[in-house]
């Protein structure tokens, strides 16, 4: 049998930017093996990973991590030497109609996740815990100013608080046990498999749909937009050369206002789908705002690009083109992916917005 010199376990490996992890790690490093441990929520899908679930290196193993026992299992069955953690509740919206949920997974989650590495690995030999978070946890911006490592943690919603509360307790093992982390704060990623109930994926498929397209509030809120692809080359980055103990910022100085966004997307898809020029605007909707809607966020990423060399590589207008490309050519997955509850869910959030 095969040595690995790794044994990684990628937490949410089955979700959006896990996927994109896995394929990456399995094909640039034969010689680790990588467990992809995942719960398979609603949000999880093991056809993400169709095209390379077949290597050598890979595992899948379902498993839950707020469950001592499964945790535990897959570290010993797999002899883990590394955790790439991003498994967790990740849609602000649902985190308002159920917060708790959020706390078992983000927080709870997350402390399980570092008991058990803590007490498997010991005295910790090369080990290293990456813990994935967002850059939300540092709240919501006015019109100047970027977020940096040093910006004061200030969550507002149940969302970002679960994910403020696990950078806290992955940063606590680390000061109080000596477990060697790395932490890592994205903007909002886009791009292919993203479930679709976030903006960009649920504006493109109402426009496929010709359903209306919900723009919470006044839709000037700003996110700074992140290809996938490229926050999965910065996690390989950091988790292989970043420091201990160290936070890293990650996002493309790419930001846009949602209803400039929006827009954009019903121009490319009246193109792509040979309707008249302006027909798909006609089905923006301006519906009730999210609560607690944080209003700007903006990352600055010098610490992650000066000190270890990344940066992103692809323009936005390319990589949202892409992405219509990607969503128009697999509408099977969005069937397979939104059949279950989740149009009936949808449908059901949408009339309460507009009402
Ligand atoms: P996602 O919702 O697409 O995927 C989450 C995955 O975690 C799913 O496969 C789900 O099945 C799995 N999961 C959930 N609870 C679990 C549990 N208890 N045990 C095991 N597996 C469980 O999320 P995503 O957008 O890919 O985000 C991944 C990570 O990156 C999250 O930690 C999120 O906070 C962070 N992040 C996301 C963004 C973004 O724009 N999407 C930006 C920055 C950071
Ligand atoms: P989302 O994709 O949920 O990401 P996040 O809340 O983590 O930033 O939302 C992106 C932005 O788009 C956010 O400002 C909320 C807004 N939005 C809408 O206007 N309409 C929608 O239907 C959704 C899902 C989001």
């Amino acid at each position: 049998m095969k040595e690995f010199t790794k044994h990684i376990l990628v937490t949410g490996g089955a979700g959006f930017i896990g996927s994109h992890v896995v394929r990456r790690l399995l094909i640039n490093y034969p010689d680790y093996r990588v467990i992809n441990f995942d719960r398979l929520t609603y949000a999880g899908n093991l056809q993400n990973l169709k095209d390379v679930d077949t290597a050598p290196n890979y595992v899948f193993v379902k498993g839950d991590i707020t469950s001592q026992q499964d945790v535990n299992k897959v570290f010993s069955d797999y002899g883990i030497t590394d955790v790439i953690h991003l498994a967790a509740e990740s849609h602000v919206d649902r985190s308002i109609s159920g917060p708790m949920d959020f706390v078992l997974a983000n927080v709870v989650g997350t402390v399980q996740l570092l008991n058990v590495a803590r007490e498997y690995w010991g005295d910790f030999q090369n080990n290293v815990f990456y813990h994935i978070s967002t850059d939300e946890v540092y709240g919501s911006l006015g019109d100047q100013g970027l977020f940096e490592e040093t910006t004061a943690y200030d969550p507002r919603s149940p969302y970002s608080a679960s994910k403020a509360s696990s950078d806290h307790f992955v940063r606590a093992y680390h000061h109080t046990y000596g477990l060697p982390i790395r932490i890592s704060n994205c903007s909002n990623n886009y791009g292919s498999h993203q479930f679709p109930e976030k903006l960009i994926p649920l504006i493109i498929n109402n426009i496929v749909q010709q359903k209306e397209l919900p723009v919470y509030g006044d839709g000037k809120n700003i996110r700074d937009w992140l290809w996938v692809e490229d926050h999965a080359h910065a996690i390989d980055v950091i988790f292989h050369t970043g420091k201990n103990g160290e936070t890293y910022n990650i996002g493309g100085l790419n930001e846009w206002t949602n209803i400039d966004l929006v827009r954009r997307l019903c121009t490319i898809l009246d193109d792509k789908l040979n309707r008249p020029s302006g027909m798909n605007e006609q089905l923006i909707r301006f519906v009730t705002d999210r609560a607690g809607h944080d209003r700007r966020y903006a990352i600055d990423a010098s610490k992650l690009t000066q000190e270890l060399g990344w940066s992103p590589s692809i323009r936005f207008e390319e990589g949202l083109e892409k992405t219509v490309d990607w969503y128009l050519a697999n509408t099977d997955w969005v069937k397979h992916i939104t059949s279950g509850d989740y149009t009936k869910y949808y449908e059901q959030q949408y009339a309460l917005r507009k009402s």
